[in-house]
């Protein structure tokens, strides 16, 4: 393809106009909203808002006043709609790490008898560092099957299968409705990282019976950093469930001050400590980015993002190996090649201004947010990456000090 060919498909995107809902710094392609979001162009007024009227002026009024104590539930119900959820079962709230070890040890206490948590050795790192510090502390084991046989591995020990659905390196997406109808199949409560897939791809939890999620605010869904993050719990389990984590914000009626712990009906029983109000309104000013968003248009794109980059990537750049699925049904919105050197050819490109990251040992990894990724990105990244690579300017020394690329 050439520029103007690319060029002429941002002429016709539906969603050209969207990106002029972020601010990003003049001469930088950024291919990692994936990792960490860009900064929405509300976001510094709605937390200027927050800090200087309600915190300065209306000090501990705010609670009431400007809707803080409803912030978890009221954020929440804007994320929803993306992983195809009713408002009522999503709350927002702690990390996704601290999210994980509540719903594993709600899933571990609603399946007595059954000490397995089963995932898939390669998980985000988090997610595997959770369950075994819940197995360490208990009678509980981490069973890790590859993927292609988590499904077989699913018998009457297995207690919870906790899956990342888009993968962090490859991107590679498992079948949502099928690993979770395996799950029930044989008993076992299904957890769903939607980290990599919430506001990237399309996730209809309600639609395929998933019992349980957690997810990242500060990718895709533009957050900022270390945004609180959600956490999903099916209807059906919401009074069967209740957190390991018992703080006074889940408490039914956290003002009464009373001596006793009583889960609160509602999803705010997974709250623990007071939520952080300035995460949650920069969070809520990422999620508002999406507002009037055509999401099969915004899935669409980013297939199509994905598809150019690795079709530019492929004529050009013969040392880089595809380490993603090809075909766009099956991975999410990022993409990552293999190469030796991928560690200073990414601080080589980065350089250049096109940010994408680097997963070791030998990962390039880009992400395609189709709210602010133009076609034209995506043909200038391939073009400055084939440079590097044609250059041989990544072999530079200075390139290959770790430390410079998070
Ligand atoms: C799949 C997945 N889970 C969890 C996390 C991070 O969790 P936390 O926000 O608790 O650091 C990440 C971060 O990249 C991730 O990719």
């Amino acid at each position: 393809m050439t520029r103007d060919e690319a060029r002429a498909m941002d002429a016709v995107d539906p969603l050209r106009g969207v990106r002029d809902r972020f601010t990003l710094p003049e001469g930088v392609i950024y291919l990692d909203g994936n990792s960490l979001g860009a900064l929405p162009t509300a976001t510094p007024a709605r937390v200027a808002q927050t800090v200087e009227r309600e915190w300065g002026e209306g000090l501990i009024r705010s609670w009431n006043d400007a809707g803080w104590i409803d912030a978890p539930a009221r954020v929440a119900a804007g994320i929803a709609p993306l992983i195809g959820a009713r408002a009522d079962e999503v709350v927002v709230a702690d990390s996704t790490s601290i999210n994980l070890y509540k719903l594993l040890m709600a899933a571990l206490a609603a399946r007595p008898g059954r000490h397995v948590i089963l995932t898939e050795p390669g998980n985000f790192p988090t997610d595997l560092y959770m369950a075994q510090g819940i197995a360490a502390g208990a009678d509980v084991d981490v069973r890790a099957v590859p993927r292609d046989r988590i499904i077989e591995a699913i018998d009457d020990s297995v207690a919870v299968v906790m899956l990342t659905h888009v993968h962090y390196r490859t991107a590679e997406m498992f079948d949502m409705a099928t690993v979770t109808a395996a799950a029930h199949r044989a008993g076992a409560l299904m957890l769903w990282d939607l980290s990599h897939s919430a506001g990237a791809v399309p996730v209809d939890l309600d639609g395929a019976g998933a019992d349980l999620a957690v997810g990242c605010g500060y990718k895709y869904l533009n957050g900022g950093p270390g945004a609180p993050a959600f956490l999903y719990v099916a209807e059906r389990h919401r009074a069967l469930l209740t957190s390991p984590l018992t703080g006074w914000m889940g408490h039914v009626a956290p003002f009464t001050f009373g001596d006793d712990y009583a889960p609160c009906a509602t999803m705010r029983r997974w709250l623990c400590g007071t939520p952080p109000i300035l995460g949650l309104a920069a969070l809520e000013a990422g999620i508002a980015t999406f507002d009037g968003v055509d999401r099969a248009a915004l899935f669409a794109k980013g297939q199509a993002l994905a598809d150019l980059f690795v079709a530019e990537v492929e004529a050009r750049c013969p040392s880089l190996t595809l380490a993603s699925p090809r075909d766009a049904a099956r991975r999410g919105s990022h993409i990552s090649f293999a190469h030796d050197d991928a560690f200073p050819v990414m601080a080589a490109l980065i350089d250049r201004g096109v940010i994408g990251d680097f997963r070791a040992p030998d990962l390039l990894r880009f992400g395609f947010t189709p709210l602010y990724t133009s076609f034209d990105d995506v043909w200038r990244a391939a073009d400055i990456l084939a440079d590097v690579l044609d250059s041989g300017a990544w072999n530079d020394p200075r390139y290959r000090a770790r430390g410079a690329v998070t």
